[in-house]
């Protein structure tokens, strides 16, 4: 099936490669224009450019874990579409309730993780860590 999303303004982190890129991937398929964040800048504009092929897609760098580049990734995606329908946070762990009752501090504490500096274990290991635990075995 193909337009399940049209018209949809999509913001992706953590979409520049890995699980993220394949979201972005079916988000353009289905017709949504996909906002791409992420760290990683050359991954993040290869993934939007070959997007960008069939669908809408744009990268904008950034670490989420920063507020104020949170704050300036929303105000991009407003500059450029006008608003915000969707957002897929991939790159992180937040506290197991609904997204209403997390503060800012702890959503935003707890995207801690970076493939650089995951081998494999308990993030709650790892320098840095808030107290949440994210694991991965992608690498
Ligand atoms: N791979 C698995 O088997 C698996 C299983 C369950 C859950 N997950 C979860 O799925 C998500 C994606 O996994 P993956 O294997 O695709 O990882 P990946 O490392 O391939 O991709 C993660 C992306 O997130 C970006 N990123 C990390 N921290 C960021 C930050 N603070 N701000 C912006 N971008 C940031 C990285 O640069 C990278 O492009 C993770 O949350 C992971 O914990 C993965």
């Amino acid at each position: 099936m193909r337009g399940r999303l049209a018209g949809k303004i999509a913001i992706l982190v953590g979409a520049a490669r890995g699980i993220g890129a394949g979201i972005a991937e079916r988000f353009v398929e289905e017709a949504a224009a996909v906002i791409i964040a992420d760290t990683a800048i050359e991954d993040g504009e290869a993934t939007a450019a070959r997007l960008a092929e069939f669908g809408v897609a744009q990268f904008v760098a950034g670490d989420v874990s920063d507020k104020a580049d949170a704050e300036r990734l929303v105000e991009v995606a407003l500059g450029s579409f006008g608003r915000v329908d969707i957002l897929v946070q991939n790159a992180g762990i937040y506290p197991w309730t609904l997204i209403e009752n997390i503060e800012p501090d702890a959503a935003t504490g707890n995207v801690h993780w970076s493939p650089s500096r995951n081998p494999g274990r308990p993030s709650s290991e790892q320098p840095g860590n808030s107290g949440g635990r994210a694991y991965t075995s992608s690498r």
